[in-house]
Protein backbone atom coordinates (compact mmCIF):
# COMPACT_ATOMS: atom_id res chain seq x y z
CA UNK A 1 0.00 0.00 0.00
CA UNK A 2 1.70 3.38 -0.95
CA UNK A 3 1.00 7.07 0.25
CA UNK A 4 -0.18 7.43 -3.41
CA UNK A 5 -2.96 5.00 -2.78
CA UNK A 6 -4.56 7.37 0.21
CA UNK A 7 -5.54 9.93 -2.30
CA UNK A 8 -7.11 7.66 -5.23
CA UNK A 9 -9.82 9.02 -6.61
CA UNK A 10 -12.92 8.13 -8.26
CA UNK A 11 -13.67 9.53 -11.77
CA UNK A 12 -17.31 11.14 -12.06
CA UNK A 13 -18.12 8.04 -15.09
CA UNK A 14 -17.35 5.79 -12.28
CA UNK A 15 -19.63 7.70 -9.51
CA UNK A 16 -22.48 8.50 -12.40
CA UNK A 17 -22.67 4.59 -12.95
CA UNK A 18 -22.69 2.94 -9.57
CA UNK A 19 -25.91 3.33 -8.36
CA UNK A 20 -27.20 1.70 -11.31
CA UNK A 21 -24.80 -1.02 -11.50
CA UNK A 22 -25.35 -4.67 -10.83
CA UNK A 23 -22.44 -5.39 -8.53
CA UNK A 24 -23.50 -2.30 -6.51
CA UNK A 25 -27.06 -3.20 -5.84
CA UNK A 26 -27.41 -5.19 -2.78
CA UNK A 27 -30.44 -7.65 -3.59
CA UNK A 28 -30.21 -5.65 -7.23
CA UNK A 29 -32.78 -3.34 -5.36
CA UNK A 30 -33.29 0.70 -6.58
CA UNK A 31 -34.34 3.54 -4.25
CA UNK A 32 -37.10 5.07 -5.84
CA UNK A 33 -37.50 8.24 -7.62
CA UNK A 34 -40.39 10.46 -6.45
CA UNK A 35 -38.63 13.41 -5.58
CA UNK A 36 -40.24 16.99 -7.41
CA UNK A 37 -38.47 20.55 -7.08
CA UNK A 38 -41.19 21.47 -4.61
CA UNK A 39 -40.91 18.30 -2.36
CA UNK A 40 -36.83 18.65 -2.72
CA UNK A 41 -37.58 22.49 -1.82
CA UNK A 42 -40.13 21.18 0.91
CA UNK A 43 -37.24 18.69 2.33
CA UNK A 44 -35.15 21.67 2.61
CA UNK A 45 -36.69 24.09 4.73
CA UNK A 46 -38.02 20.88 6.81
CA UNK A 47 -34.17 20.41 7.75
CA UNK A 48 -33.45 24.18 7.74
CA UNK A 49 -36.36 25.56 10.04
CA UNK A 50 -36.29 23.80 13.39
CA UNK A 51 -33.81 24.20 16.96
CA UNK A 52 -31.65 26.99 15.56
CA UNK A 53 -34.81 29.44 15.25
CA UNK A 54 -37.05 28.16 17.67
CA UNK A 55 -34.65 27.61 20.65
CA UNK A 56 -30.58 28.08 20.08
CA UNK A 57 -31.39 32.18 18.51
CA UNK A 58 -32.42 33.19 22.21
CA UNK A 59 -29.08 33.07 23.76
CA UNK A 60 -27.40 34.40 20.65
CA UNK A 61 -30.05 37.25 20.77
CA UNK A 62 -29.07 37.95 24.60
CA UNK A 63 -25.35 38.53 23.73
CA UNK A 64 -25.37 40.07 20.66
CA UNK A 65 -28.72 42.27 20.83
CA UNK A 66 -30.54 43.70 17.64
CA UNK A 67 -27.46 43.23 15.39
CA UNK A 68 -27.37 39.81 15.52
CA UNK A 69 -29.51 40.03 12.09
CA UNK A 70 -26.32 41.77 10.91
CA UNK A 71 -24.75 37.44 11.73
CA UNK A 72 -27.71 36.04 10.06
CA UNK A 73 -26.88 38.14 7.15
CA UNK A 74 -23.32 37.29 7.28
CA UNK A 75 -23.87 33.62 7.84
CA UNK A 76 -26.65 33.30 4.77
CA UNK A 77 -23.99 34.77 2.54
CA UNK A 78 -21.03 31.84 3.93
CA UNK A 79 -23.94 29.47 3.29
CA UNK A 80 -25.04 30.63 -0.04
CA UNK A 81 -21.56 30.39 -1.10
CA UNK A 82 -21.25 26.80 -0.40
CA UNK A 83 -24.83 26.57 -1.39
CA UNK A 84 -23.50 27.43 -5.28
CA UNK A 85 -20.31 24.86 -4.57
CA UNK A 86 -22.91 21.95 -3.47
CA UNK A 87 -25.22 23.12 -6.07
CA UNK A 88 -22.42 22.34 -8.93
CA UNK A 89 -21.41 19.25 -7.33
CA UNK A 90 -25.25 17.69 -7.17
CA UNK A 91 -25.42 18.65 -10.97
CA UNK A 92 -22.27 17.01 -11.77
CA UNK A 93 -22.47 13.82 -9.76
CA UNK A 94 -26.53 13.23 -8.47
CA UNK A 95 -25.84 10.30 -6.24
CA UNK A 96 -26.95 9.80 -2.47
CA UNK A 97 -23.54 10.63 -0.80
CA UNK A 98 -23.45 14.36 -0.76
CA UNK A 99 -20.14 16.04 -0.09
CA UNK A 100 -18.68 12.64 0.73
CA UNK A 101 -18.92 11.49 -2.79
CA UNK A 102 -17.84 15.38 -3.86
CA UNK A 103 -14.63 14.67 -1.78
CA UNK A 104 -14.22 11.43 -3.46
CA UNK A 105 -14.01 12.82 -6.87
CA UNK A 106 -11.82 15.76 -6.14
CA UNK A 107 -9.64 14.99 -2.91
CA UNK A 108 -9.47 11.04 -3.53
CA UNK A 109 -10.46 8.31 -0.50
CA UNK A 110 -8.66 9.64 2.43
CA UNK A 111 -10.81 13.15 2.21
CA UNK A 112 -13.65 11.27 1.64
CA UNK A 113 -13.67 9.21 3.90
CA UNK A 114 -12.68 11.99 6.46
CA UNK A 115 -15.52 13.78 5.53
CA UNK A 116 -17.86 10.85 5.64
CA UNK A 117 -16.56 10.73 9.13
CA UNK A 118 -16.99 14.09 9.74
CA UNK A 119 -20.97 14.19 8.41
CA UNK A 120 -21.88 12.04 10.64
CA UNK A 121 -21.23 14.86 13.18
CA UNK A 122 -23.61 17.24 10.88
CA UNK A 123 -26.15 14.63 10.73
CA UNK A 124 -26.26 12.45 13.57
CA UNK A 125 -25.07 14.78 16.45
CA UNK A 126 -27.17 17.47 14.73
CA UNK A 127 -29.75 15.27 15.25
CA UNK A 128 -29.49 14.57 18.90
CA UNK A 129 -29.53 18.12 19.61
CA UNK A 130 -32.72 18.71 17.51
CA UNK A 131 -34.21 15.35 19.88
CA UNK A 132 -33.35 17.35 23.22
CA UNK A 133 -34.71 20.84 22.01
CA UNK A 134 -37.93 18.83 20.58
CA UNK A 135 -37.94 17.25 24.49
CA UNK A 136 -37.95 20.64 26.50
CA UNK A 137 -40.67 21.95 23.78
CA UNK A 138 -43.02 19.13 24.05
CA UNK A 139 -42.57 18.67 27.55
CA UNK A 140 -43.08 22.25 28.20
CA UNK A 141 -46.59 21.74 26.01
CA UNK A 142 -47.41 18.83 28.08
CA UNK A 143 -46.97 21.21 30.93
CA UNK A 144 -49.46 23.56 29.56
CA UNK A 145 -51.78 21.14 29.20
CA UNK A 146 -51.55 19.88 32.84
CA UNK A 147 -49.71 17.33 32.09
CA UNK A 148 -46.46 16.82 34.64
CA UNK A 149 -43.65 14.11 33.23
CA UNK A 150 -41.11 13.65 36.36
CA UNK A 151 -38.22 15.68 35.57
CA UNK A 152 -35.61 12.39 35.89
CA UNK A 153 -37.60 11.34 32.53
CA UNK A 154 -37.19 14.74 30.85
CA UNK A 155 -33.87 15.84 31.29
CA UNK A 156 -30.48 14.54 30.13
CA UNK A 157 -28.67 12.64 32.60
CA UNK A 158 -25.65 15.08 31.98
CA UNK A 159 -27.17 17.97 32.82
CA UNK A 160 -29.38 16.63 36.10
CA UNK A 161 -26.05 15.62 37.57
CA UNK A 162 -24.06 19.11 37.03
CA UNK A 163 -27.44 20.87 37.95
CA UNK A 164 -27.51 18.88 40.99
CA UNK A 165 -24.21 19.36 42.23
CA UNK A 166 -23.95 23.50 41.19
CA UNK A 167 -27.49 23.69 43.06
CA UNK A 168 -26.34 22.05 46.40
CA UNK A 169 -23.22 24.10 46.37
CA UNK A 170 -25.67 27.04 46.12
CA UNK A 171 -27.90 25.57 49.12
CA UNK A 172 -24.96 24.95 50.83
CA UNK A 173 -23.71 28.65 50.58
CA UNK A 174 -27.14 29.91 52.02
CA UNK A 175 -28.81 30.82 48.96
CA UNK A 176 -32.51 30.02 49.33
CA UNK A 177 -34.73 27.57 46.80
CA UNK A 178 -36.75 30.26 45.42
CA UNK A 179 -33.77 31.83 44.29
CA UNK A 180 -32.72 29.37 42.28
CA UNK A 181 -32.83 29.24 38.48
CA UNK A 182 -35.56 27.31 36.89
CA UNK A 183 -33.42 25.32 35.20
CA UNK A 184 -31.41 24.16 37.34
CA UNK A 185 -33.71 23.33 39.88
CA UNK A 186 -35.22 21.09 37.44
CA UNK A 187 -32.37 19.29 37.44
CA UNK A 188 -31.81 19.26 41.03
CA UNK A 189 -35.50 17.94 40.79
CA UNK A 190 -34.76 15.72 38.26
CA UNK A 191 -31.50 13.89 40.09
CA UNK A 192 -32.79 13.99 43.45
CA UNK A 193 -36.01 12.51 42.43
CA UNK A 194 -34.63 9.57 40.08
CA UNK A 195 -35.17 5.91 40.95
CA UNK A 196 -31.70 5.01 41.52
CA UNK A 197 -29.95 1.60 41.08
CA UNK A 198 -27.08 1.14 42.71
CA UNK A 199 -24.92 4.48 42.04
CA UNK A 200 -26.79 4.97 39.57
CA UNK A 201 -29.71 7.71 39.04
CA UNK A 202 -31.66 6.68 36.48
CA UNK A 203 -32.21 10.17 34.27
CA UNK A 204 -33.08 9.61 30.84
CA UNK A 205 -34.43 12.42 28.36
CA UNK A 206 -37.47 9.70 27.53
CA UNK A 207 -39.63 12.10 25.06
CA UNK A 208 -36.25 12.66 22.63
CA UNK A 209 -36.25 8.76 22.53
CA UNK A 210 -39.80 8.53 21.67
CA UNK A 211 -39.59 11.07 18.53
CA UNK A 212 -36.25 9.52 17.18
CA UNK A 213 -38.02 5.81 17.43
CA UNK A 214 -40.96 7.44 15.45
CA UNK A 215 -39.21 9.27 12.86
CA UNK A 216 -36.56 5.94 12.37
CA UNK A 217 -40.06 4.02 11.29
CA UNK A 218 -41.31 6.61 8.82
CA UNK A 219 -37.71 6.96 6.58
CA UNK A 220 -37.46 3.35 7.11
CA UNK A 221 -41.38 2.80 5.62
CA UNK A 222 -40.79 4.99 2.63
CA UNK A 223 -39.55 8.09 0.81
CA UNK A 224 -43.31 8.64 -0.45
CA UNK A 225 -44.69 8.58 2.98
CA UNK A 226 -41.59 11.17 4.42
CA UNK A 227 -42.29 13.46 1.73
CA UNK A 228 -45.54 13.28 2.16
CA UNK A 229 -44.63 14.53 6.03
CA UNK A 230 -42.03 16.75 5.47
CA UNK A 231 -44.28 18.79 3.09
CA UNK A 232 -47.00 18.81 5.85
CA UNK A 233 -44.95 20.08 8.59
CA UNK A 234 -43.16 22.69 6.46
CA UNK A 235 -46.38 23.92 5.26
CA UNK A 236 -47.41 24.45 9.22
CA UNK A 237 -44.13 25.83 10.10
CA UNK A 238 -44.09 28.37 7.63
CA UNK A 239 -47.53 29.44 8.01
CA UNK A 240 -46.60 29.79 11.97
CA UNK A 241 -43.70 31.34 11.23
CA UNK A 242 -45.17 34.13 9.23
CA UNK A 243 -47.67 34.31 11.84
CA UNK A 244 -44.87 35.24 14.02
CA UNK A 245 -43.68 38.22 11.95
CA UNK A 246 -47.11 39.39 11.13
CA UNK A 247 -48.59 39.26 14.94
CA UNK A 248 -45.25 40.18 16.24
CA UNK A 249 -44.46 43.54 13.84
CA UNK A 250 -47.19 45.01 15.98
CA UNK A 251 -45.55 44.64 18.86
CA UNK A 252 -42.27 46.33 17.68
CA UNK A 253 -40.90 49.23 20.17
CA UNK A 254 -38.17 50.52 17.72
CA UNK A 255 -36.57 51.95 21.17
CA UNK A 256 -35.40 48.08 21.61
CA UNK A 257 -33.01 48.03 18.30
CA UNK A 258 -30.94 50.71 20.58
CA UNK A 259 -28.17 50.32 20.94
CA UNK A 260 -28.34 48.04 17.75
CA UNK A 261 -24.80 46.07 18.66
CA UNK A 262 -24.56 46.98 22.60
CA UNK A 263 -21.87 44.30 23.21
CA UNK A 264 -19.84 45.27 20.15
CA UNK A 265 -18.63 42.84 17.82
CA UNK A 266 -17.30 40.20 20.37
CA UNK A 267 -20.67 39.94 21.47
CA UNK A 268 -22.43 38.74 18.05
CA UNK A 269 -19.80 36.47 17.38
CA UNK A 270 -20.57 34.87 20.69
CA UNK A 271 -23.92 33.91 18.58
CA UNK A 272 -21.79 32.02 15.47
CA UNK A 273 -21.99 28.57 16.49
CA UNK A 274 -26.11 29.14 17.14
CA UNK A 275 -27.12 30.97 14.21
CA UNK A 276 -24.86 28.73 11.71
CA UNK A 277 -26.69 25.75 13.45
CA UNK A 278 -30.00 27.78 12.07
CA UNK A 279 -29.09 27.39 8.70
CA UNK A 280 -27.82 23.75 8.87
CA UNK A 281 -29.72 21.59 5.98
CA UNK A 282 -30.07 22.88 3.00
CA UNK A 283 -27.24 20.45 2.04
CA UNK A 284 -28.74 17.37 3.24
CA UNK A 285 -31.06 17.70 0.26
CA UNK A 286 -28.60 16.38 -1.86
CA UNK A 287 -28.22 13.03 0.04
CA UNK A 288 -31.88 12.21 -1.70
CA UNK A 289 -30.17 12.52 -5.57
CA UNK A 290 -31.26 9.09 -6.20
CA UNK A 291 -34.86 9.72 -5.07
CA UNK A 292 -35.20 12.95 -7.23
CA UNK A 293 -36.89 12.42 -10.44
CA UNK A 294 -34.39 15.05 -11.85
CA UNK A 295 -31.44 15.82 -9.99
CA UNK A 296 -29.47 17.20 -12.63
CA UNK A 297 -31.81 20.15 -12.29
CA UNK A 298 -33.45 20.28 -9.27
CA UNK A 299 -30.89 19.47 -6.83
CA UNK A 300 -29.33 22.88 -7.37
CA UNK A 301 -32.40 24.71 -7.28
CA UNK A 302 -33.62 23.45 -4.34
CA UNK A 303 -31.32 24.07 -2.16
CA UNK A 304 -30.86 27.43 -2.98
CA UNK A 305 -35.05 28.62 -2.78
CA UNK A 306 -34.79 26.54 0.67
CA UNK A 307 -31.85 28.84 1.65
CA UNK A 308 -32.95 32.07 0.22
CA UNK A 309 -36.44 31.44 1.78
CA UNK A 310 -35.23 30.85 5.24
CA UNK A 311 -32.80 33.89 5.01
CA UNK A 312 -35.12 36.55 4.54
CA UNK A 313 -37.31 34.59 7.47
CA UNK A 314 -34.10 34.22 9.92
CA UNK A 315 -33.46 37.97 9.47
CA UNK A 316 -36.76 39.33 9.87
CA UNK A 317 -37.55 37.15 12.66
CA UNK A 318 -34.49 38.89 14.14
CA UNK A 319 -35.36 41.69 14.06
CA UNK A 320 -38.94 41.32 15.16
CA UNK A 321 -37.78 38.97 18.13
CA UNK A 322 -35.39 41.60 19.20
CA UNK A 323 -37.59 44.73 18.74
CA UNK A 324 -40.35 43.20 21.00
CA UNK A 325 -38.35 43.12 24.22
CA UNK A 326 -35.20 44.21 25.18
CA UNK A 327 -31.89 41.46 23.96
CA UNK A 328 -31.22 40.89 27.56
CA UNK A 329 -34.08 38.91 28.49
CA UNK A 330 -33.57 36.52 25.36
CA UNK A 331 -31.74 34.01 27.13
CA UNK A 332 -34.13 31.29 27.29
CA UNK A 333 -34.35 27.92 25.71
CA UNK A 334 -37.89 29.25 23.83
CA UNK A 335 -37.67 32.64 22.93
CA UNK A 336 -40.60 32.87 20.35
CA UNK A 337 -42.73 31.71 23.18
CA UNK A 338 -41.15 33.66 25.76
CA UNK A 339 -41.52 36.73 23.77
CA UNK A 340 -45.35 36.14 23.58
CA UNK A 341 -46.14 35.05 26.58
CA UNK A 342 -44.18 38.28 28.30
CA UNK A 343 -46.41 39.97 25.98
CA UNK A 344 -49.69 38.61 27.64
CA UNK A 345 -49.60 36.76 24.21
CA UNK A 346 -51.03 33.31 25.51
CA UNK A 347 -52.81 32.35 22.77
CA UNK A 348 -49.62 32.72 20.19
CA UNK A 349 -46.92 31.38 22.71
CA UNK A 350 -49.36 28.24 22.55
CA UNK A 351 -49.29 27.79 19.00
CA UNK A 352 -45.16 28.84 18.85
CA UNK A 353 -44.85 25.82 21.12
CA UNK A 354 -46.84 23.21 19.10
CA UNK A 355 -45.18 24.34 15.75
CA UNK A 356 -42.09 23.94 17.43
CA UNK A 357 -42.87 20.89 18.21
CA UNK A 358 -43.67 20.17 14.26
CA UNK A 359 -41.06 22.21 13.02
CA UNK A 360 -38.20 20.30 15.34
CA UNK A 361 -39.81 16.87 13.94
CA UNK A 362 -39.00 17.96 10.20
CA UNK A 363 -35.54 18.66 11.01
CA UNK A 364 -35.36 15.07 12.56
CA UNK A 365 -36.80 13.79 9.38
CA UNK A 366 -34.72 14.84 6.97
CA UNK A 367 -31.21 14.14 8.55
CA UNK A 368 -32.92 10.78 9.30
CA UNK A 369 -32.94 10.31 5.47
CA UNK A 370 -29.77 11.76 5.00
CA UNK A 371 -27.30 9.69 7.32
CA UNK A 372 -28.46 6.41 6.27
CA UNK A 373 -27.91 7.52 2.33
CA UNK A 374 -24.15 8.81 3.39
CA UNK A 375 -23.99 5.36 4.81
CA UNK A 376 -25.22 3.93 2.04
CA UNK A 377 -23.03 5.30 -0.59
CA UNK A 378 -19.83 4.76 1.87
CA UNK A 379 -20.70 0.80 1.86
CA UNK A 380 -20.65 0.63 -1.87
CA UNK A 381 -17.35 2.09 -1.91
CA UNK A 382 -16.16 -0.42 0.77
CA UNK A 383 -15.73 1.67 2.73
CA UNK A 384 -18.03 0.48 5.39
CA UNK A 385 -19.60 -2.88 5.52
CA UNK A 386 -22.18 -4.20 2.50
CA UNK A 387 -24.85 -4.39 4.92
CA UNK A 388 -25.02 -0.94 5.04
CA UNK A 389 -26.67 -0.60 1.24
CA UNK A 390 -28.89 -3.21 1.78
CA UNK A 391 -32.41 -1.63 0.19
CA UNK A 392 -35.62 -2.95 1.81
CA UNK A 393 -37.30 -5.04 -0.66
CA UNK A 394 -40.80 -3.65 -0.06
CA UNK A 395 -40.01 -0.12 1.00
CA UNK A 396 -36.95 0.39 -1.04
CA UNK A 397 -35.11 2.34 1.67
CA UNK A 398 -31.31 1.75 3.27
CA UNK A 399 -33.36 -0.47 5.78
CA UNK A 400 -30.27 -1.50 8.37
CA UNK A 401 -28.52 2.21 7.66
CA UNK A 402 -31.82 3.68 8.62
CA UNK A 403 -32.35 1.74 11.99
CA UNK A 404 -28.36 2.11 13.17
CA UNK A 405 -28.93 5.57 12.01
CA UNK A 406 -32.22 5.67 14.71
CA UNK A 407 -29.73 3.98 17.43
CA UNK A 408 -26.67 6.32 16.86
CA UNK A 409 -29.40 9.26 17.56
CA UNK A 410 -31.68 7.79 20.27
CA UNK A 411 -29.29 6.53 23.05
CA UNK A 412 -26.77 9.69 23.10
CA UNK A 413 -30.13 11.70 23.30
CA UNK A 414 -30.92 10.00 26.35
CA UNK A 415 -27.88 11.65 28.03
CA UNK A 416 -26.35 14.29 25.96
CA UNK A 417 -26.40 18.08 26.75
CA UNK A 418 -27.68 20.73 24.34
CA UNK A 419 -24.68 22.94 23.76
CA UNK A 420 -22.17 20.67 23.32
CA UNK A 421 -23.69 18.77 20.75
CA UNK A 422 -24.90 22.08 19.04
CA UNK A 423 -21.48 23.36 19.14
CA UNK A 424 -20.08 20.07 17.42
CA UNK A 425 -22.71 19.87 14.81
CA UNK A 426 -21.78 23.17 13.93
CA UNK A 427 -18.20 22.68 13.69
CA UNK A 428 -18.48 19.58 11.43
CA UNK A 429 -20.78 20.82 9.13
CA UNK A 430 -18.79 24.13 8.53
CA UNK A 431 -16.09 21.74 7.67
CA UNK A 432 -17.56 19.88 5.42
CA UNK A 433 -18.39 23.72 3.64
CA UNK A 434 -14.98 24.32 3.70
CA UNK A 435 -13.90 20.99 2.18
CA UNK A 436 -16.69 21.21 -0.57
CA UNK A 437 -15.45 24.67 -1.94
CA UNK A 438 -12.30 23.72 -2.06
CA UNK A 439 -13.33 20.73 -3.84
CA UNK A 440 -15.04 23.18 -6.88
CA UNK A 441 -11.58 24.66 -6.97
CA UNK A 442 -9.98 21.68 -7.84
CA UNK A 443 -12.85 20.35 -10.26
CA UNK A 444 -12.98 23.27 -11.82
CA UNK A 445 -9.08 23.47 -13.22
CA UNK A 446 -10.27 20.59 -15.15
CA UNK A 447 -12.39 21.67 -18.41
CA UNK A 448 -14.38 18.57 -18.59
CA UNK A 449 -15.67 18.89 -15.48
CA UNK A 450 -17.08 22.33 -16.07
CA UNK A 451 -18.64 21.50 -19.01
CA UNK A 452 -20.73 18.63 -17.52
CA UNK A 453 -22.17 20.61 -14.76
CA UNK A 454 -25.54 21.10 -15.25
CA UNK A 455 -25.77 24.05 -12.78
CA UNK A 456 -22.29 26.14 -12.61
CA UNK A 457 -20.68 28.09 -9.77
CA UNK A 458 -20.43 31.97 -12.04
CA UNK A 459 -16.68 31.87 -12.69
CA UNK A 460 -15.72 35.74 -11.59
CA UNK A 461 -11.28 36.01 -11.52
CA UNK A 462 -10.40 35.94 -8.08
CA UNK A 463 -6.64 37.25 -9.04
CA UNK A 464 -6.72 40.49 -8.21
CA UNK A 465 -10.18 40.57 -6.39
CA UNK A 466 -9.71 38.39 -3.22
CA UNK A 467 -6.76 40.05 -2.48
CA UNK A 468 -8.71 43.82 -3.13
CA UNK A 469 -11.30 42.01 -0.53
CA UNK A 470 -9.49 40.73 2.04
CA UNK A 471 -7.69 44.23 2.09
CA UNK A 472 -10.42 46.21 2.36
CA UNK A 473 -11.91 44.09 5.65
CA UNK A 474 -8.47 44.39 7.13
CA UNK A 475 -9.48 47.32 6.61
CA UNK A 476 -12.93 47.74 8.55
CA UNK A 477 -11.74 45.66 11.55
CA UNK A 478 -8.72 47.88 11.77
CA UNK A 479 -10.63 51.12 11.48
CA UNK A 480 -13.51 49.61 13.42
CA UNK A 481 -10.77 49.07 16.39
CA UNK A 482 -9.00 51.92 16.12
CA UNK A 483 -12.06 54.17 17.00
CA UNK A 484 -13.16 51.31 19.53
CA UNK A 485 -9.85 52.69 22.04
CA UNK A 486 -10.46 55.24 23.91
CA UNK A 487 -9.98 58.88 22.90
CA UNK A 488 -6.72 59.37 24.57
CA UNK A 489 -4.85 56.08 23.80
CA UNK A 490 -6.56 56.55 19.82
CA UNK A 491 -4.14 59.76 19.00
CA UNK A 492 -1.27 57.98 20.32
CA UNK A 493 1.38 56.85 17.51
CA UNK A 494 1.27 53.89 18.76
CA UNK A 495 -2.33 52.43 17.94
CA UNK A 496 -1.31 50.26 15.41
CA UNK A 497 0.66 48.29 17.81
CA UNK A 498 -2.19 48.06 20.21
CA UNK A 499 -4.32 46.84 17.94
CA UNK A 500 -2.43 44.10 16.48
CA UNK A 501 -0.73 43.27 19.70
CA UNK A 502 -4.05 41.14 20.50
CA UNK A 503 -2.88 38.97 17.80
CA UNK A 504 0.95 38.57 18.31
CA UNK A 505 1.61 38.79 21.60
CA UNK A 506 2.58 35.45 23.48
CA UNK A 507 3.17 36.52 26.46
CA UNK A 508 0.48 35.07 28.43
CA UNK A 509 1.83 31.48 28.14
CA UNK A 510 0.16 28.12 26.59
CA UNK A 511 -3.41 29.09 28.59
CA UNK A 512 -3.92 32.41 26.50
CA UNK A 513 -2.21 31.04 23.36
CA UNK A 514 -4.36 28.37 22.69
CA UNK A 515 -7.01 30.32 22.27
CA UNK A 516 -5.27 32.11 18.89
CA UNK A 517 -4.15 29.18 17.34
CA UNK A 518 -7.86 28.63 14.93
CA UNK A 519 -7.32 32.26 14.20
CA UNK A 520 -3.43 32.59 13.42
CA UNK A 521 -4.38 29.25 11.38
CA UNK A 522 -6.89 31.33 9.39
CA UNK A 523 -4.49 34.20 8.69
CA UNK A 524 -2.26 31.60 7.10
CA UNK A 525 -5.01 29.68 5.16
CA UNK A 526 -5.44 32.76 3.65
CA UNK A 527 -2.67 34.04 2.93
CA UNK A 528 -2.04 30.68 1.26
CA UNK A 529 -4.98 31.11 -0.83
CA UNK A 530 -4.06 34.72 -1.99
CA UNK A 531 -1.05 33.23 -3.45
CA UNK A 532 -2.77 30.18 -5.36
CA UNK A 533 -5.75 32.49 -6.32
CA UNK A 534 -3.04 34.91 -7.66
CA UNK A 535 -1.28 31.85 -9.38
CA UNK A 536 -4.10 29.75 -10.78
CA UNK A 537 -6.78 32.26 -11.61
CA UNK A 538 -9.27 30.79 -9.47
CA UNK A 539 -13.01 31.34 -9.01
CA UNK A 540 -13.78 34.31 -6.53
CA UNK A 541 -16.80 32.31 -5.43
CA UNK A 542 -15.74 29.44 -4.26
CA UNK A 543 -12.96 31.25 -2.91
CA UNK A 544 -15.16 33.21 -0.83
CA UNK A 545 -16.78 30.26 0.42
CA UNK A 546 -13.96 28.85 1.84
CA UNK A 547 -12.74 31.43 3.26
CA UNK A 548 -15.83 32.69 5.32
CA UNK A 549 -17.12 29.47 6.50
CA UNK A 550 -13.32 28.76 7.66
CA UNK A 551 -14.11 32.13 9.68
CA UNK A 552 -16.62 31.13 11.43
CA UNK A 553 -15.29 27.68 12.06
CA UNK A 554 -11.96 30.18 13.71
CA UNK A 555 -14.85 31.73 15.81
CA UNK A 556 -16.27 28.27 17.85
CA UNK A 557 -13.25 28.34 20.21
CA UNK A 558 -10.23 25.91 20.95
CA UNK A 559 -12.52 23.29 23.11
CA UNK A 560 -14.64 22.94 19.88
CA UNK A 561 -11.66 22.96 17.53
CA UNK A 562 -9.76 20.17 20.24
CA UNK A 563 -13.03 17.96 20.50
CA UNK A 564 -13.26 17.85 16.25
CA UNK A 565 -10.05 16.88 16.11
CA UNK A 566 -9.94 13.93 18.48
CA UNK A 567 -13.22 12.95 16.57
CA UNK A 568 -10.95 12.91 12.94
CA UNK A 569 -8.41 11.17 14.41
CA UNK A 570 -10.85 8.42 15.63
CA UNK A 571 -12.03 8.37 12.32
CA UNK A 572 -8.54 7.76 10.93
CA UNK A 573 -8.01 4.70 13.46
CA UNK A 574 -11.19 3.28 11.77
CA UNK A 575 -10.30 3.74 8.01
CA UNK A 576 -7.02 2.34 8.41
CA UNK A 577 -8.56 -0.47 10.52
CA UNK A 578 -11.25 -1.34 7.68
CA UNK A 579 -12.22 0.95 5.03
CA UNK A 580 -8.54 1.12 3.46
CA UNK A 581 -8.19 -2.45 3.24
CA UNK A 582 -12.06 -3.02 2.05
CA UNK A 583 -12.23 -0.10 -0.17
CA UNK A 584 -13.96 -1.22 -3.90
CA UNK A 585 -10.67 0.76 -5.41
CA UNK A 586 -8.10 -1.31 -3.50
CA UNK A 587 -9.54 -4.24 -4.71
CA UNK A 588 -10.04 -3.14 -8.29
CA UNK A 589 -6.64 -1.81 -8.82
CA UNK A 590 -5.56 -5.70 -6.83
N1 LIG B 1 -31.08 23.99 11.06
C1 LIG B 1 -31.56 22.96 11.88
C2 LIG B 1 -32.20 23.47 13.12
O1 LIG B 1 -32.14 24.64 13.37
C3 LIG B 1 -30.46 22.00 12.23
O2 LIG B 1 -32.78 22.70 13.85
Amino acid sequence: MTFRSLFRKKNIEQLMGEPHSEDHLYGGLKLERSLTLRDLTALGIAAIIGAGIFSTIGNASAAGGPAVSLLFIFTAIACAFSAMCYAQFASTIPVSGSAYTYAYASFGELVAWIIGWDLLMEYAIGNIAVAISWSDYFTSLLEGVGLHVPAYMTMDFLSAMRGHSEVSAMLASGTPMQDIPARLAAAYEAWATAPVLGPLHLVADLPALLITVLITYLVYRGIKESKQTANLLVLLKLIVILLVIAVGAFYVRPENWSPFAPNGVEGILKGVSAVFFAYIGFDAISTTAEEAKNPQRDLPRSMIYALIICTMLYVTIALVLTGMVSYKELAVGDPLAYVFDRLDLGFMAGIISVSAVIAMAGVLLVFQLGQPRIWMSMSRDGLLPKVFSRIHPKYHTPSFATIVAGFVVAVPALFMNLTEVTDLTSIGTLFAFVLVCAGILILDRDPAHRERAGFKVPYVSGRFLFPLILALVMLAIYLYRYFDLPEATRSAASSWELITASFFDFSGGWEVTQHKLPMIGFMLVCLALVYYTFKYNLSLIPVLGLVTNLYLMTELGITNWARFLIWLLLGLVVYFLYGRKHSRLNQSNA
